[in-house]
């Protein structure tokens, strides 16, 4: 970014009165066309959550607002979507069965893969991002394969993930996006999806995924709260932004395609820093409980909707990132398309 020439605003002619900020914001047009950060339909990405069977739609308790779908009806909460703008989702699943490898993760007949099969023939013109993790398979609710003395084990779980990654691609998923936060999974998928002749698959990792409170309304959710312990032995510290920087940049190196950092605005720093390291897509996930923290306090009166729901997420993109992962995401592009321009 280094031009030579020196940016203005230095020196003595740069201070009030001579300058006068507010001329900037004088009238509506003018703040309009000045407007640096803009957030479209085009850069949010839904969550959805797909359950067995058929017929189903069942609004979550712990999440007002959103519901788990069966694959059939998939395309009534796809469709308002792609018609208010979202063209990209993310797939979660509640699967019939749970062991002590999650074996439901890699089983084709499962919600996710039918989910995939299903829209990836309908909508040719969306995008399908499958979340590859194995909490919501496995019945312990870790997030891969346990030794026996309860700890997760990195590298047999690197190949529980590759199944469940080939699984989802092969059911028409256009990225698997690993969730799990073992330490080498991009590499190990990745080298998974070539080594099967699935190269045009891309990952979209969860690069700088804290250990964080905020994912509770989604372990409700998706039932997959772990049964003992916690996730910090793999997930990240949120007090340790260099360790989080490193962890990232890891991901970058071992063939990301795009990063996720999550929670989205508890971790607005890391996105600044990691924009500024590397050029891959940047990716903001606003998660379960920075949804229900902006549905709580807009339902209570609190604050205004509309207002709340688009400086929260404008403040995701300023930070760097490109895209926004949002359960608002119907909602804040229809929004989007009301207000703009004005
Ligand atoms: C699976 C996964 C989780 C989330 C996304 N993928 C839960 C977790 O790590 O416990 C959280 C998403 C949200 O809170 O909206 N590992």
């Amino acid at each position: 970014m280094e031009s030579g020439l020196e940016k203005s605003g230095g020196g003595e002619m740069s201070g009030f009165p001579i300058v006068r900020m507010r001329r900037l914001r004088e009238n509506a047009a003018l703040r309009n066309m000045l407007t640096e950060v803009t957030l479209e339909p085009r850069h949010l990405i839904l969550p959805v959550f797909v359950c067995p069977g058929e017929g189903i739609s069942e609004p979550i308790p712990s999440m007002p607002g959103v519901c788990r779908w069966s694959a059939d009806r998939a395309p009534e909460v796809i469709e308002p979507a792609v018609d208010a703008g979202v063209t990209a989702f993310l797939f979660f699943g509640l699967p019939t069965y749970k062991d002590a490898d999650g074996t439901g993760a890699f089983a084709p007949d499962q919600p996710v893969q039918r989910a995939l099969r299903f829209l990836r023939g309908k909508y040719p013109d969306i995008v399908l991002i499958a979340d590859t993790c194995m909490c919501e398979y496995t019945s312990h609710g870790h997030c891969g394969h346990l030794t026996d003395d309860g700890r997760v084990d990195n590298d047999a779980t690197l190949e529980l993930l590759s199944k469940a990654a080939l699984s989802q691609a092969e059911s028409g998923a256009h990225f698997v996006a690993p969730s799990d936060m073992m330490d080498g999974r991009v590499g190990a998928i990745r080298s998974a999806l070539d080594g099967a002749g699935m190269s045009s698959v891309g990952v979209i990792s969860y690069a700088a995924k804290l250990a964080s409170a905020f994912y509770g309304p989604f372990r409700d959710a998706a039932g997959s709260a772990p049964s003992f312990g916690d996730r910090k032995s793999y997930q990240l510290p949120p007090a340790n932004p260099r360790e989080i920087i490193r962890d990232a940049l890891m991901d970058a190196d071992e063939g990301a395609d795009m990063l996720i950092v999550k929670p989205a605005v508890p971790c607005l720093d890391i996105a600044v820093r990691l924009r500024a390291g590397t050029d891959l897509p940047l990716v903001g996930y606003v998660v379960s409980g920075e949804y229900m923290m902006l549905r709580s306090a807009i339902s209570s009166g609190a604050l205004d909707g509309e207002r709340a729901l688009l400086e929260y997420h404008i403040a995701v993109k300023r930070s760097g990132c490109d895209l926004v992962i949002t359960y608002c995401a119907t909602e804040l592009a229809r929004l989007l398309r009301e207000t703009a321009g004005r």
